[in-house]
């Protein structure tokens, strides 16, 4: 069950989509395909076949691809939280487990960006595969949902291990950093996350995957509670609700 990678796959302008393989087994999992023709090459090159592709919501930049890699791989199990144009569907809902030939994911439902939104955890391997959820210093907007639903989706993830790598939809990093340092102007652990933040982008040109216990520190969205947002929290006598509501809405006119 171990041993097992994760390849990273530019998407669009600045979607990803995810690989996981083993040295040991032709078998893959695409994770929110949307354009096939990067992926296809990809799988060729290491000699795999797609036996699973995995969907966290129903947004088009997280599902056209998949068309394009069924035509290649037409026995490949399609699990999606919601029907997806015409094709035949494995339907994943709160609390499943899924087991694959190569690990098991649980399934968590992150109502909020979309009403059908999930994401999915690898304990075993520590992986969170979390959509348009829960972005590097940010969260994804609220299109479908309500405030409360997101703010309940970003604590469902709050409460997963420190020690679990994310991998989110979107290379959304520097805008959010942008942001936070907009809102928080001076801010001594903001300074010192974007210190991270550049290292990562000078090494691999990319900010994820990253670990969920660093974010529980630094993302205000995903923890209203942590430092800070504490002086906004004490000017205003605001709920960890209340800042969330505070801080998407500037964000949405950001
Ligand atoms: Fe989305």
């Amino acid at each position: 069950m171990s041993n097992i990678s994760v390849e990273i796959i530019n998407q669009l302008n600045d979607n990803y989509s995810y690989l996981i393989f083993s040295n040991t087994s032709s078998s893959c999992i695409l994770i929110d395909p949307a354009d096939h023709k990067k992926i296809l090459p990809i799988i060729k090159k290491k000699k795999l076949k797609i036996d699973y592709i995995f969907i966290t919501h129903h947004h088009s930049d997280h599902t056209s691809g998949v068309p394009g890699l069924l035509k290649e791989y037409p026995k490949a199990r399609l699990y999606s939280p919601s029907k997806l144009f015409s094709l035949e569907i494995r339907n994943i809902s709160d609390g499943d487990i899924i087991k694959t030939s190569l690990n098991e994911f649980k399934v968590l439902s992150t109502p909020g960006h979309t009403l059908d939104h999930i994401v999915l955890i690898d304990q075993e391997n520590k992986f969170l595969f979390a959509g348009d959820v829960l972005f590097r210093l940010g969260c994804g907007r609220i299109f479908e949902g309500s405030i409360e639903q997101m703010h309940n989706s970003l604590n469902k993830l709050f409460d997963l291990s420190n020690e679990m790598n994310v991998y989110c939809g979107h290379e959304y990093t520097l805008n959010n950093l942008k942001f936070l340092q907009h809102i928080f102007v001076g801010n001594n652990n903001l300074e010192n996350g974007k210190k991270h933040i550049m290292e990562d982008l000078a090494n691999k040109k990319r900010t994820i995957p990253f670990r969920l216990g660093d974010e529980k520190k630094l993302n205000p969205f995903l923890n209203p509670g942590c430092e800070i947002a504490s002086k906004l929290k004490k000017k205003y006598n605001y709920s960890n609700l209340d800042i969330f509501r505070y801080l998407r809405k500037k964000k949405d006119n950001f």
